[in-house]
Parts: C-alpha cells; sequence; structure tokens
C-alpha cells in the first residue's frame, strides 16, 4: 500500500520531466497528449493539433498560447474545449473539420487571427467572454448561424463568405474598422449590423438582405453592394466615401445618403430594376466617374459642383438632363458626357445593359479605359465572392 503510494507520483512527475516543454512547439494527437500539457499555463509555442486527432478534445489548464493554435484535416475532431484559454497570440486556424460541432472556449478575449474554413457541422461558438481582439477574422464555409462570441472592438480584415446558415451578424462594439469588411455568398437572408462603426475603409457586400451602418462617416476606400436583397439601404451619417457602387440589387428601391458629399472615386449605379429615384442632396464632389443607368425616372444632384471623371446618365425615365447640361457647359464635369432619359436601352460607361431586364445582362465587358478613368465597378461585379484582393489588384492595373 505504502508502494504504491510513493510510485504513482515519480511516475508522474518522470512523464512530465520526460514530455513537457511549455517553450516547444507542441503537436498534439490525443487526449492524453492534450493532458500532458495541462500544466502549462502558458505555452510560448506553436500548438498543432494533428490530422488524426478524433472525438472529443480538452486542452485544460492552458491560459495562453503565445504562438498559433491550429488543426487542420481532422475530420474526426468531434469537438474542442479550451476552458481557460484567454489569449491566442498568432494564428487561430482551424481547416477542415468536417464533424467539428462544438467549439468552447469559455475566456477567450484575445486572438492573433481567426482563419477558420470548412467547419459544415459548427453551428454556434461557445465563447462566453467574446473575442474583442484580432487583427483579421475570415469565416468561410461554416454552419454558423450567428458569429456570437466574436465581439470585435477592433480588428482588421473582416471577411465572412459562404456561411449558408449564417443569418445574423453584429458587430456591436466595433468603432474603427482598418481594413477590409467583406460578406459574400451567405444566407440570403443575412442581416449584418454595424450599430458604432464611424470609420473604415473598404466594406463590400454581397447577397445581404440588410445592411445597417447608423453612426458611419467616413471611408477612405470603397462602399459597394452587389446581389443583394434589401429593399432601402440608408447611411444617414456617411460623409465621404470612396469608390460607391450600387450594381444589381434588385429589390432595391431607396438610397438614403442625406449627407454625403464627397465621393473620392467612382461613383456607380447601375441595373437595380425598382430604383426610380436617385437623390443625393448634398453631394458636391466625385473625383472619379459618374455612371448611373437603370430605370430611374429622378436624378437629383442639387449640390453637385465637380466631377472630374466621365458622367454617363441613361434610364428608361423621363429624368432630366438640364442641370448637367449646365455643369457640363461650365466645365464641372471633366470627362466623356452622356445624359439619356428615355434611352429603350440604356447602358453603362463601358457599353454593359444598365438594367436587369434587358437581353444583355451584366456580364464581361472589356473595360475599355476611357479618359475619365473612374468606372470601375463592372469588373469587380462579375467576380466570385472571394476574389476581393484579386480585383483590387484588376483595378489598380487597369488604373496604371
Ligand atoms: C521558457 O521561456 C520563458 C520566457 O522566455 C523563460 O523564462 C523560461 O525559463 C523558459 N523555460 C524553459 C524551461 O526553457
Ligand atoms: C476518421 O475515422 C475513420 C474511421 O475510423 C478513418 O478511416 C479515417 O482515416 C479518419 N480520418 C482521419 C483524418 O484521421
Ligand atoms: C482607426 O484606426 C486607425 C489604425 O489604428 C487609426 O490610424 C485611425 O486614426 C483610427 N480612426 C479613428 C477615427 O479612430
Ligand atoms: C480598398 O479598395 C481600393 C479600391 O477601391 C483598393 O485600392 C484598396 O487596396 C482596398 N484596400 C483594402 C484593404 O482592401
Ligand atoms: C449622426 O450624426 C449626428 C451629428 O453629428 C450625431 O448627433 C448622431 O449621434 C449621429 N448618429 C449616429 C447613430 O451616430
Ligand atoms: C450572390 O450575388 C451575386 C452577385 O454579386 C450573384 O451572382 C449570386 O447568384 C448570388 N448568390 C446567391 C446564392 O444568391
Ligand atoms: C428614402 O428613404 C428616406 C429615409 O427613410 C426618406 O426620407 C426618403 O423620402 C425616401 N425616398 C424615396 C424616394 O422614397
Ligand atoms: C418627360 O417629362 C417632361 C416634363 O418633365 C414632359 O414634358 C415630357 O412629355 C415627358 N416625356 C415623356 C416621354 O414622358
Ligand atoms: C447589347 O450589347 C451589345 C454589345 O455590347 C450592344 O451592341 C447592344 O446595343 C446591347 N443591346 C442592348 C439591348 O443593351
Amino acid at each position: 500500500m505504502s508502494a504504491i503510494k510513493y510510485i504513482l507520483p515519480v511516475l508522474a512527475a518522470g512523464r512530465l520531466a520526460l514530455a513537457v516543454s511549455c517553450n516547444d512547439t507542441v503537436t498534439i494527437s490525443s487526449q492524453s497528449d492534450a493532458d500532458d500539457y495541462a500544466s502549462c499555463t502558458t505555452i510560448r509555442a506553436d500548438v498543432t493539433l494533428s490530422e488524426s486527432i478524433s472525438g472529443d478534445i480538452s486542452l485544460s489548464g492552458i491560459e495562453q498560447i503565445t504562438g498559433s493554435l491550429s488543426c487542420t484535416g481532422a475530420s474526426n475532431l468531434t469537438s474542442l474545449t479550451a476552458a481557460s484559454l484567454n489569449t491566442i497570440g498568432d494564428k487561430f486556424t482551424l481547416n477542415g473539420l468536417t464533424t467539428l460541432s462544438a467549439l468552447t472556449m469559455a475566456d477567450l478575449t484575445s486572438v492573433g487571427s481567426i482563419d477558420w474554413e470548412a467547419l459544415p457541422n459548427l453551428q454556434t461558438l461557445s465563447f462566453t467572454a467574446g473575442v474583442s481582439t484580432a487583427d483579421s477574422v475570415i469565416i468561410t464555409n461554416t454552419g454558423l448561424t450567428t458569429l456570437d462570441g466574436i465581439s470585435l472592438e477592433t480588428v482588421g480584415e473582416f471577411s465572412i463568405t459562404d456561411n449558408t446558415a449564417l443569418t445574423t451578424v453584429n458587430v456591436n462594439e466595433l468603432k474603427n474598422a482598418t481594413s477590409l469588411i467583406n460578406f459574400a455568398g451567405n444566407d440570403n437572408s443575412l442581416e449584418v449590423d454595424f450599430p458604432n462603426l464611424g470609420t473604415g475603409t473598404n466594406m463590400t457586400f454581397r447577397n445581404v438582405s440588410s445592411v445597417l451602418v447608423p453612426s458611419l462617416t467616413t471611408l477612405s476606400g470603397e462602399l459597394g453592394f452587389w446581389g443583394n436583397t434589401f429593399k432601402k439601404f440608408s447611411a444617414p451619417n456617411l460623409t465621404t466615401t470612396g469608390d460607391l457602387v450600387f450594381d444589381d440589387n434588385p429589390d432595391l428601391t431607396n438610397i438614403s445618403m442625406p449627407v454625403l458629399t464627397t465621393v473620392n472615386g467612382g461613383f456607380e449605379i447601375i441595373v437595380n430594376d425598382k430604383l426610380s429615384v436617385i437623390s443625393f442632396p448634398d453631394l458636391e464632389t466625385v473625383t472619379g466617374a459618374v455612371d448611373f443607368s437603370g430605370e430611374f425616372d429622378t436624378v437629383s444632384l442639387p449640390s453637385l459642383k465637380e466631377v472630374k471623371g466621365g458622367f454617363n446618365v441613361q434610364s428608361t425615365g423621363n429624368f432630366t438632363c438640364s442641370a448637367f447640361k449646365s455643369l457640363r457647359a461650365a466645365g464641372a464635369i471633366k470627362g466623356t458626357y452622356t445624359c439619356k432619359a428615355n434611352a429603350a436601352d440604356p447602358t453603362t460607361s463601358d457599353g454593359s445593359s444598365g438594367t436587369g431586364s434587358s437581353s444583355n445582362t451584366t456580364s464581361t465587358s472589356s473595360a475599355s479605359a476611357t479618359s475619365s478613368g473612374a468606372a470601375v465597378a463592372n469588373l469587380v461585379a462579375n467576380v466570385p465572392a472571394m476574389g476581393a484582393a484579386a480585383v483590387f489588384g484588376a483595378l489598380m492595373q487597369f488604373a496604371l
């Protein structure tokens, strides 16, 4: 009896001394591997869960991983719990975990970056504290229905694509987005809410049913909407943006941007068949081209002072061109000028159809470079959801 009493601690200690360094790269292939690291409050290295790991895995005891936490291809991993983990210093990568259905990290608040892909059975996150800091969050092709548990206060790139069950996203704490925010290919009923976002860089949305940005005042880059199902879009406090694009939003009836004064780039409103009124009461300056084409009956830009690029406004509707003709005559519209009301086949500046009902859809156009230089959105509209970076690259080329 006393023999057992002594032998057990010795064995345990021997195993610890042999197996564990909290400072070296860690590979975990089983629950017993994970248990070996329970005494490491901080792991100063990368932690990899191997492809062969399976079942329910718990990383207990670990509070911080200064490196990355990653798991790729472990199709038999059904749940992952790290009850006391609060920080992952580098990347948190999960890829191809096709049976993962629970991710439980109650204390996790800070992550270098989140990069999750192909987690079709992961429907919710059990992140009680909530991740408030991440340099980037990229989540694609998961079963998530909400992003509750990701309560970002700061983020760089935020790209949420092809999550076909995702219906609501509310990033309540985010005030300043420092890189691209992109939504595409998620559930068509997805509602995206950024109640407190004041400033951002680029924001692009495809296939969403609502976007709320009540506090947004300034974007240094592009604001773009393609193939969304919302009826209205409103940015009540937005004064300045880069390229501004509404392309092929079939239910859109109302765009409300009452204090928008400056578009630092191209301004494109095309193929939004139900949009009958285009009205931007405070818009003064467009540094690129204006390209509006569709079935609208009113174009009201009473404050417009300068369009540095071209001006192409064509509609099946009976709007009036006279104000623009005067601006053109006064030299305020610098590039090529076209204004056509009651047009049978309104076209965009690159010649593709401006309406969805026409036989010409907005398929590829060779984007003949005009001296006006800024009607970029047609290029963007035809690339797959994920290709934003490539598109921006292409645009740069186009610009050169
Ligand atoms: C692990 O790294 C920390 C910080 O660099 C250091 O203080 C500690 O002594 C290291 N431990 C071992 C066992 O090397
Ligand atoms: C998952 O389990 C199945 C059945 O045991 C096995 O054939 C397969 O190789 C496992 N997958 C991985 C990635 O280990
Ligand atoms: C947003 O964050 C960036 C980078 O941290 C900073 O340069 C910028 O001043 C911030 N903008 C506002 C309005 O806080
Ligand atoms: C934002 O969009 C512009 C083009 O409108 C592009 O030049 C820039 O690289 C984009 N930035 C990011 C962070 O996506
Ligand atoms: C919009 O701007 C006004 C005036 O600056 C401000 O009072 C109001 O709080 C802003 N609204 C939101 C939702 O941020
Ligand atoms: C998403 O929007 C694009 C247009 O940008 C459209 O081509 C595509 O069919 C839409 N996807 C779904 C699932 O509706
Ligand atoms: C569009 O919506 C805004 C804000 O809700 C409203 O003030 C405006 O009258 C609407 N415009 C049209 C043409 O319905
Ligand atoms: C267009 O509207 C003007 C008045 O704004 C009117 O005189 C003209 O007849 C209308 N044309 C068509 C084709 O409806
Ligand atoms: C369709 O596109 C072709 C080539 O771009 C153009 O010549 C033709 O006028 C367009 N027709 C319509 C109905 O937009």
